[in-house]
Formats: structure tokens, C-alpha cells, sequence
């Protein structure tokens, strides 16, 4: 199935950097949000992020122009999705909201479309189950920053088609980006792991360790290219928490969020996205 048109609900940090790579690989791109605002939020991160190519040389401003040209912002779903190929999900990860989103996407659009969604740890047969469409919907899950992470995983729901997947893997290659295949269980890799990590800096910081020197020795003594909490403040609080819960739900107590993770997301110290998480952010 050839590609041409991509649509992205959801213009938060992931949406917005997916909106981006899609462009910038020659797509045509709708990215659509309920909030207005968040739309032009999301025009002023992927101006800043072609900025940056353009400073660095990767990119000229003309070619940043055609590449801003090719994606159109609209908060009406409806119209947003209706001429896609393959739609990118990337709204709150809250499993009824995607529920809700991906049932609205099986009325708008077309019957072949891919209805893909970049949830970082809900499992996508369960997402699929509220709708009559689990052989086209797939997972997509992005990493974060978008535009320079390499790895996106793709996750095959019990019902994804073969064609599906196929489809998908080429996509995810077309972006420039490297597919990594992964199970459809909470969390599926990356966040299975991560999601634990970034618990445990959390109790390790309430016993007394500073952040700056966690971070430290998870980058000179483990080589890790960026420390968990840095990593947490990156991804989001909540974000961190949402699937530690999912993975709690299906797999025990040994996922379970710490108590102070769930503050910190309740206080808004979720970090970048709000200004403050371990660290300040401007
Ligand atoms: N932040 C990360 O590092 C990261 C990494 C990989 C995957 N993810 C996943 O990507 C998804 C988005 O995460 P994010 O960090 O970009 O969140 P975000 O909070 O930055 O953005 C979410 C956006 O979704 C919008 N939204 C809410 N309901 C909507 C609806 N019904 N229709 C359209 N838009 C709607 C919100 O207005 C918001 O702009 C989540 O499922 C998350 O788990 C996040």
C-alpha cells in the first residue's frame, strides 16, 4: 500500500516531532489537537527544531519553507483524517481517551487507512478491542526526541494484519528511522524497562541522593547517554506513572508506581513540558 498522506492526533511534544520527521520525508501531514493553542505550540516547536538543522547545516531555508508548506493544522478530527493513509495517534496516554479516539477514526476514515497509535505502554489489542478495526490498528511508538532517536517500536496487536505491519515497518523505514519489532504486553520493551528505572530514581532521590549525582553516575559509570532523572524530566512525570500503572494492572505489585511519583505528577512537576521536574527548565 503506498503512503502518501499522514495524520497525527494529538500536538503535544511526541505529535508535534512525528509531524516533523513525516514532513521532512516527503509526506503530506495533517496534525490535528483539541486544543487550538496546543496547535500553535506545536507550529512554534517544529519552526524551532527546522531552525536548528538549518543553524547546524542539515538543512536550507527554502527546504524548511516546502517542508513547513506540507503540514497542515486543523482541530477538527473529521477533517484532519479523512484523505489519511496512516494515522499516528499521539494524544494523553489514558486508555478510554484512545479508546474513544480510535472508534471517532473508524467512522473518518478511509476503510484502508492504518490507524496507528504512539501509546508508550497500553497494550494495543486492548485499545483495538472497542473497535471493529484490530487487523489495521497497530502500534507506533515513537521515541522521544523524535527527530533524533533512531529506534521507533512496532507492535503487533492480536488482530494487526501481516499487510498491517509490513506497511507500517516501511513507513517507520522511510522516516529514516530503524523498526524494532516488540510484544503486545504492558510496556512492550523499552518503557518496560525504562518506566522502572525512572521509578526507582524517584525513591532513590526521597532517600537523600541528588539528582545531579544520580544522573552523573548513570552516564560515567554505566554509560548511559543521558541520566534517569534528566530521562524522566524528558519523557514526562505522568507519562512514566501512566505506565508504571498499566504494567502494575497486568503484571503485580513489582511495577508499581512510588507514592512520590504520583505527587510529583499531581504537584505538575512533570518536568520539560512544564517547566519544572528535578530539574528547571526555561
Ligand atoms: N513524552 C514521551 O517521551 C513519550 C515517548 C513515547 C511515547 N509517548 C506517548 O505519546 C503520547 C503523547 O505523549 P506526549 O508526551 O506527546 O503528550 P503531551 O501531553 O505533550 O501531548 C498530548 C496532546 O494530546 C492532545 N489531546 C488530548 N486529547 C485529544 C483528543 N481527543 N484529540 C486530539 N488531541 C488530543 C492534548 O491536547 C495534547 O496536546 C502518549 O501516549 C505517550 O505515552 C510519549
Amino acid at each position: 500500500m503506498e503512503l502518501r498522506n499522514i495524520a497525527i492526533v494529538g500536538a503535544g511534544v511526541m505529535g508535534s516531532g512525528i509531524a516533523q520527521v513525516s514532513a521532512m520525508s516527503g509526506y503530506s501531514v495533517t496534525l490535528t489537537d483539541v486544543s487550538a493553542s496546543q496547535l500553535d505550540k506545536a507550529k512554534r516547536f517544529i519552526n524551532g527544531g527546522l531552525g536548528k538543522l538549518v543553524q547546524k547545516g542539515k538543512l536550507t531555508p527554502e527546504k524548511v519553507d516546502s517542508i513547513l508548506a506540507q503540514i497542515k493544522m486543523n482541530d477538527r478530527l473529521d477533517e484532519s483524517v479523512r484523505d489519511a493513509d496512516l494515522v499516528v495517534e499521539a494524544a494523553f496516554e489514558n486508555l478510554d481517551l484512545k479508546q474513544k479516539i480510535f472508534k471517532d477514526l473508524e467512522k473518518y476514515c478511509k476503510s484502508a487507512a492504518i490507524l496507528g497509535s504512539n501509546t508508550s505502554a497500553l497494550p494495543i489489542t486492548e485499545i483495538a478491542s472497542v473497535t471493529k478495526s484490530g487487523n489495521r490498528l497497530i502500534g507506533i511508538h515513537f521515541m522521544n526526541p523524535v527527530p533524533l532517536m533512531k529506534g521507533v517500536e512496532v507492535i503487533q496487536g492480536q488482530l494487526t494484519s501481516n499487510e498491517t505491519v509490513e506497511t507500517t515497518l516501511g513507513y517507520v523505514r522511510s522516516l529514516g528511522k530503524e523498526p524494532i519489532i516488540a510484544i503486545d504486553y504492558a510496556g512492550f520493551i523499552v518503557s518496560r524497562l525504562l518506566d522502572v528505572l525512572m521509578n526507582e530514581v524517584v525513591k532513590m532521590v526521597q532517600e537523600g541522593n541528588k539528582p545531579e549525582d544520580i544522573d552523573r553516575a548513570m552516564e560515567l559509570c554505566a554509560g548511559h547517554p543521558m541520566g534517569p532523572c534528566k530521562l524522566l524530566d524528558l519523557v514526562g512525570a505522568e507519562i512514566a506513572m501512566h505506565g508504571m500503572e498499566t504494567m502494575e494492572r497486568d503484571f503485580g505489585e513489582r511495577y508499581k508506581p512510588h507514592p512520590l511519583l504520583k505527587k510529583r505528577v499531581l504537584a505538575g512537576l512533570l518536568g520539560k513540558k512544564t517547566g519544572q521536574g528535578f530539574y528547571k527548565y526555561e
